[in-house]
């Protein structure tokens, strides 16, 4: 990958000296959705794969960037000047709202650079390529400027840039787990306060395994920042009546004895959702740390059906899958994972099932949705480095 990558960076730069090449993996979310913007946990583990970047410093103050995953786009020209306002809606959006961020917290770039980047994780697939591309942004800048960022930093400036200039209400999961990836282990994050603990995902027997629906539903953003909204309303009737922070402060006992004060159907769902999730994620790293797979599972599919039902972020083709996997002995847990409304579901299946399963859930899939699943056996990885 790395000579790829310098290769192109030659071809359009003229040559590869000094240059180095960056990775920053993506995503997958084992538990605990739509609990992170609820002051809630998440138990997400990064990827092997994700985006990698060829990057150099210029002497003028020049932007250039590239995108392999966009050849037919050719090289996206900007300049430091001009990145206080996000205009074009391309995916250079991503890279210059880190910038902007840098910037706004004081680490000025002295000078531009050349970016050359290639992502291997399926385009719209819930895996987390932006983070991935904003985690990878922000350690090239460290690198290259030597701006003081500590990779907890990384991720909460890739949020920032995130939300304000692509105006993603998204919370902290996605560039948390990319920046802080382990090897062999998921993250238990509490994002009320950002403490978490590595662990070692053991399965003996098992395997993680990611099937993408290949549906990317527009309206993505404007659906999300909905839910979001409409916890922050319940938040605030709930707080009306009882002490919290965040709807991750409620056990399910409490919320069921307040939940009269939320003033509307829908938004009782939905902070149940919130609620429950939370509830389900503790238990589920508890049943993993025991060595209890199979409540582990059974947690994930309490995860689909709360997100199906009450959090309304599933759709027809990803409820296929998941009800697909269901059926086959040997599949532990399946849920959909990532923000929803498409992309790709998580299921953890016993080896000799691993066949069987994507036989039966491709076959079905095309059956009943006239589309072609995709899957991929995950590999656990490490957060950004240096190739
Ligand atoms: C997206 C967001 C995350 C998180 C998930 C849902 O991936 O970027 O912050 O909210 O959705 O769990």
């Amino acid at each position: 990958m790395k000579e790829k990558l310098r290769k192109k960076f030659a071809e359009l730069f003229g040559d590869a000296e000094g240059v180095k090449v960056y990775f920053a993996p993506g995503r997958v979310n084992l538990i605990g959705e739509h609990t992170d913007y609820n002051g809630g946990h998440v138990f997400p583990c990064a990827l092997t794969i994700g985006t990698y970047g060829a990057a150099r410093k210029r002497s003028d103050n020049k932007l250039h960037f590239y995108s392999m995953n966009f050849e037919r786009t050719g090289l996206i020209k900007s300049a430091l000047d001009d990145l206080n306002e996000p205009k074009e809606s391309d995916w250079t959006n991503y890279p210059k709202g880190v910038m902007w961020t840098f910037a706004k917290r004081g680490f000025e770039m002295p000078c531009g650079m050349d970016l050359v980047i290639f992502g291997n994780i399926p385009n719209g697939s819930g895996l987390s390529s932006s983070a991935s591309l904003e985690v990878l942004t922000g350690f090239i800048l460290r690198d290259l400027y030597g701006f003081d960022a500590t990779n907890v930093d990384l991720a909460l400036i890739g949020q920032y840039a995130e939300n304000n200039y692509n105006g993603m209400n998204c919370g902290i999961m996605d560039q948390f787990a990319s920046a802080m990836g382990k090897k062999d282990n998921a993250i238990f994050l509490d994002t009320a306060n950002l403490s978490y603990e590595y662990a070692p995902l053991v399965l003996e027997g098992a395997k993680v395994v990611v099937t993408n629906s290949k549906v990317k539903h527009s309206l993505v953003n404007s659906a999300y920042n909905q839910r979001r909204s409409e916890c922050e309303t319940a938040l605030a009737e709930l707080q009306k009546v009882v002490d919290i922070r965040g709807l991750g402060d409620l056990s399910e006992e409490e919320f069921e004895k307040h939940k009269s004060a939320i003033g509307d159907e829908v938004r009782v769902r939905r902070a149940r959702h919130a609620v429950y999730e939370n509830q389900r994620t503790i238990r589920a790293v508890e049943a993993l740390k025991n060595n209890d797979i199979k409540q582990f599972g059974e947690l994930m599919n309490a995860s689909h059906v709360s997100l199906r039902d009450d959090y309304e972020v599933s759709c027809e083709e990803i409820d296929v899958l998941v009800d697909e996997a269901w059926k086959i002995p040997g599949v532990i847990g399946s849920r959909i994972t990532g923000g929803g409304f498409g992309g790709c579901t998580v299921s953890i299946v016993r080896d000799e099932a691993i066949d069987t399963f994507k036989e039966q859930v491709e076959k079905a899939y095309e059956e009943k949705t006239g589309k072609t699943a995709e899957f991929y056996i995950v590999e656990i990885g490490d957060g950004p480095y240096i190739l």
